[in-house]
């Protein structure tokens, strides 16, 4: 099934229980951490999402753009996290990040940058429920789709098939109507869209529009 995930950094943070109604026909509620450093840009952090749990039942997708996500993880599962994923290319070695979250009783999952290539997570594809590829460098909502992403979706794609079939694929950055479809047919189930839902004048219109594509 087709998952669309509603990317709260567009938002008006000014009405945050009027936003989080907005989207509540989407699957997932994605939350972008950003520590400064990993990452050129600052978000918000765990106040914010204990305040985002408490107004909403979705699914709550925590995508850490931090340089420590080992320090942090379990901070962001007491906080309300259903779903941590971290970057692979702040953790040399994943392993323990993953311990820590399952530990926490939450789902896992790894992001990887544009330019980070999909056989670096081949070693830990068992232990994960979600891969993200990035389809814009991390850091800011806004930006242009990346279509470098695609091949990575489709080969990520091929391995789920055969290792671990029921993978999460989601793609992150720059998803219109456009874009997702090519995004779908190339393998991924779900769409993070943050600019494209949120300004659009009716959030809950976009993502039934997003939800018209099929998946694989
Ligand atoms: C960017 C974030 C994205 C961002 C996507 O670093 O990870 O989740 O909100 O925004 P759009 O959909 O505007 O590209
Ligand atoms: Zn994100």
């Amino acid at each position: 099934m087709l998952q669309i995930a509603p990317s709260l950094l567009s938002a008006d943070f000014s009405n945050l229980t009027g936003e989080i109604a907005a989207v509540s026909n989407g699957d997932m509620l994605h939350l972008d951490i950003m520590d400064g450093h990993f990452v050129p840009n600052i978000s918000f952090g765990l106040p914010i999402v204990e305040c985002v749990r408490r107004m909403t039942g979705l699914l709550l997708d925590v995508h850490l753009m931090i340089a420590n996500p080992l320090k942090y993880a379990e901070a962001f599962a007491w906080a309300g996290a259903d779903l941590i994923c971290f970057h692979l290319e702040a953790q040399p070695d994943p392993r323990p990040v993953l311990r820590a979250i399952r530990a926490c009783g939450k789902m896992a999952g790894m992001a990887l940058k544009p330019a980070t290539p999909v056989q670096r997570l081949e070693p830990y594809l068992e232990e994960l429920d979600m891969v993200l590829i990035m389809a814009v460098e991390p850091g800011f909502g806004g930006q242009r789709f990346q279509p470098g992403a695609l091949p990575k979706i489709q080969a990520v794609r091929r391995m789920a098939d055969s290792r671990k079939p029921d993978l999460w694929i989601q793609v992150d950055g720059g998803i219109v109507p456009e874009t997702a479809a090519s995004c779908v047919q190339a393998g991924a189930d779900v769409l993070v869209a943050g600019t494209y839902i949120f300004r659009s004048p009716s959030p809950a219109q976009a993502i039934s529009q997003l939800r018209l594509l099929q998946p694989r």
